[in-house]
């Protein structure tokens, strides 16, 4: 039984420019209990995915009708692409989906302190009087990582350092104890203590609730240590899905091999470190037949450069969008 499935999300957004599209034919499924990381270089439409699990995309998006999202939800299965008035959305916004932002001090009301914040949260989405609600919030703060949890729960965000702020916002999401957690570079900001601190928390929480998470991040290495499958974007494309160990030993994308080699090795300190080579093309501007061609070191031919690849198993529950893995190969 899944969690959350996405079926062919497809999203354009209306620009001055003209449209662009920045999430295309992306389909995934997600159990509870299950942490899936989503990896890709910056603009390859993470966080647009994300958003739209929980609709948060601005008023320029368009969503091609084709795109479907179910999340199951103890109360039955909800169809997200037809909510829309605001009182809809609340399933989805109230604490059965959380999602923590790469920006903290947009999750917070300035004028709020960052305890009473919590405690109302907890008072709309859960039954606890506000004594547990408080005890709670104090709790989830110690949690993270913040010393002296309880003269913090009476600060304001402006008070606080963007660290502070950020495993703050990351207690308070948690805090609701939703079944899918949306961590859109959550750790990025933060030194590499707190980073697996924070880490440690979502595992726990994983354990204790069968709470789903999706991490987002430009960084395999953190992949590596949190997900059990993940899924690499390129241009708006899912181009490779799999467990995360066979993903990062045995890739089958070129794309995923290129940022692979673009881990530093503990072991081998002298490699030199190989980006993948060349820019990501705009979006306005997305190559025809498979968006990688244009950067592939692989590229087999015409094929590449006139016909979408599509996907091709090459393990179990491992697949990747490459003509050359429909001919056996990888990368
Ligand atoms: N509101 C918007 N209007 C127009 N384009 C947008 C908007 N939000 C995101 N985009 C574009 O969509 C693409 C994907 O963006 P995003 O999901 O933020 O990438 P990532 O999170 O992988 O870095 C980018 O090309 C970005 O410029
Ligand atoms: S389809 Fe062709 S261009 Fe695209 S990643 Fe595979 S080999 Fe490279
Ligand atoms: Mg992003």
């Amino acid at each position: 039984m899944s969690l959350i499935d996405v079926e062919n999300l497809t999203l354009q957004f209306k620009t001055d420019e003209g449209l662009i599209t920045a999430v295309d034919n992306v389909s995934f499924s997600l159990a509870p209990g299950e942490v899936m990381g989503l990896v890709g270089e910056s603009g390859s439409g993470k966080s647009v995915t994300a958003k739209s699990l929980m609709k948060l995309n601005p008023g320029n998006a368009v969503y091609a009708p084709e795109s479907r999202i179910t999340l199951h939800l103890d109360s039955g299965p909800v169809d997200v692409m037809s909510l829309k008035r605001p009182r809809d959305m609340e399933v989805v916004r109230g604490g059965a989906v959380s999602m923590i932002f790469q920006e903290p001090m947009a999750s917070f009301a300035p004028a709020m302190t960052i305890g009473s914040q919590m405690v109302e949260q907890l008072l709309i989405h859960t039954d606890m009087s506000k004594a547990q609600a408080r005890e709670l919030s104090v709790e989830m703060l110690d949690r993270v990582g913040i010393a002296d949890a309880s003269t913090r729960f009476g600060q304001y965000a402006f008070e606080m350092s963007g660290g502070m702020r950020q495993r703050a916002m990351i207690a308070m999401a948690l805090s609701t104890k939703p079944k899918l957690l949306i961590a859109d570079e959550p750790t990025t900001a933060l030194d590499v203590t707190i980073q697996a601190q924070v880490i440690d928390l979502m595992k726990d929480l994983v354990d204790e609730f069968g709470m789903g998470i999706i991490f987002i991040t430009h960084d395999l290495g953190v992949v590596a240590q949190t997900a059990d499958k993940v899924a690499v974007m390129y241009l708006g494309k899912m181009i490779e899905q799999g467990p995360v160990r066979e993903v990062i030993r045995t890739p089958s994308h070129p794309y995923t091999q290129g940022l692979i080699d673009a881990l530093p090795q503990l072991d081998d300190l002298d490699k030199p470190l190989m980006p993948v080579p060349g820019d990501i093309p705009s979006p306005l501007e997305r190559p025809e037949g498979c968006v990688f061609h244009t950067r592939c070191t692989k590229i087999i031919g015409d094929v590449c450069r006139t016909t979408v690849p599509s996907w091709a198993d090459t393990g179990e529950s491992h697949r990747a969008a490459c003509h050359l893995c429909h001919q056996g190969h990888r990368a």
